[in-house]
């Protein structure tokens, strides 16, 4: 058995196809992005979001928007490549995929420059197969976080699994991170009951991990954020597992913003708690979580999300879109390359570098 997946990133040769995540659950409406401004715009407002979705999305930007110029010559495009990759740099700051992506492309570019046979056609060639490399290494790094993650999980017990926000196939070009080995354990027989909780302002765990999980055929439960703490009580979790934006060298991840106190309440019922994400999420420069950007986002979608006002319009509100979950608090992180249990600069160290 194969779970059918939303497909949220597609490639066309010339065009960015994006499924609209905001307007998820209700209506499947494709874009069909070329111009840099409407790319930007599809990641600000989390048309395309979660992180490795981001880091693709962008590598593809760049070569859609380079593939519409006819550039005088190489230098032209190169100061033009260099302009556009500071734009959607600037489209979100705490994911580490989309900096990644972007210095992957920025990489590709630099090594074509100093071939001898190089022109505008081999060069954007040259990046499209890069964003073609990075959408097939991640569809693959999903299967891999899959397959090493359901090694945590026993198939002759039922499992209650709670996730927060959505590391689905809808944040990646594959299975995602955090729900891949749902995914796959669902097709071998494994039997998972799924809590999401819904991920205040913007809804993910409700919109989007609901939507593609029941898509998938997988038995999941909506809970509101505040419930968490009663159905770990109530025995209903034996296990979490989130997906990251960032994680830091020594281990501290960052996540959609309610993570940590998931983490801590996980912890407090001696309940498992798990990260999963692609070594592209992890950034060794940055030596802690209290080191890395945290997004403030608009205060509309905290008092105004979703078309109804639920607060004054003129009360102060705090949006900040992710949270750090100390290393501490984590049991193990899974990635495409097997796990690190309780996770520390050392072990992060040697499972990235070797
Ligand atoms: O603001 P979002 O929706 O982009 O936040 C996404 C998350 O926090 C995800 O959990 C994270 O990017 C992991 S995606 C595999």
């Amino acid at each position: 058995m194969h779970t059918t997946i939303p497909v949220s990133i597609q490639h066309d040769p010339v065009r960015l196809v994006l499924l609209d995540q905001t307007k998820l659950p209700e209506e499947e409406l494709f874009l069909y992005l070329d111009s840099r401004d409407s790319i930007y715009e599809a990641i600000k407002k989390l048309r395309v979001r979660g992180a490795p979705a981001i880091g693709i999305a962008a590598a593809y930007g760049m070569y859609v928007c380079l593939a519409r110029q006819a550039y005088p010559s190489l230098e032209a495009m190169a100061h033009d490549f260099t302009a556009l990759k500071q734009y959607f740099a600037s489209s979100r700051p705490t994911a580490v995929n989309l900096f990644w992506a972007l210095e992957r492309m920025q990489k590709r570019f630099d090594a074509e420059l100093r071939k001898q046979e190089i022109s505008r056609s081999l060069m954007l060639k040259a990046l499209l197969d890069e964003s073609n490399a990075i959408f097939a290494e991640d569809q693959a790094m999903s299967i891999a976080i899959g397959e090493h993650g359901l090694k945590l999980f026993d198939k002759s017990k039922h499992w209650g699994v709670m996730t927060h926000c959505n590391a689905g196939g809808l944040a990646t070009s594959g299975y995602g991170t955090a729900l891949a080995p749902l995914y796959l354990g669902h097709e071998r027989g494994y039997r998972f009951s799924v809590y999401s909780n819904e991920t205040r302002p913007l809804l993910q765990g409700s919109r989007l991990t609901a939507y593609e999980l029941a898509k998938g055929g997988l038995d999941v439960t909506i809970l509101c954020d505040n419930m968490a703490s009663l159905v770990m009580k109530e025995g209903k979790i034996n296990a979490v597992i989130v997906g990251a934006d960032r994680i830091a060298a020594n281990g501290d991840a960052a996540n959609k913003i309610g993570t940590s106190g998931v983490a801590i309440l996980a912890n407090h019922y001696g309940i498992p708690f798990y990260v999963a994400a692609p070594s592209s999420t992890f950034d060794l420069a940055t030596k802690q979580g209290d080191d890395i950007e945290i997004e403030q986002r608009d205060a509309e979608e905290v008092v105004n999300g979703f078309g109804k006002r639920t607060g004054p319009k003129d009360v102060r509100v705090y949006n900040p879109a992710f949270d750090v979950t100390d290393a501490s608090l984590i049991t193990a992180i899974i990635t495409e390359k097997g796990i690190i249990e309780h996770p520390t600069t050392e072990k992060v160290a040697k499972h990235l570098l070797g």
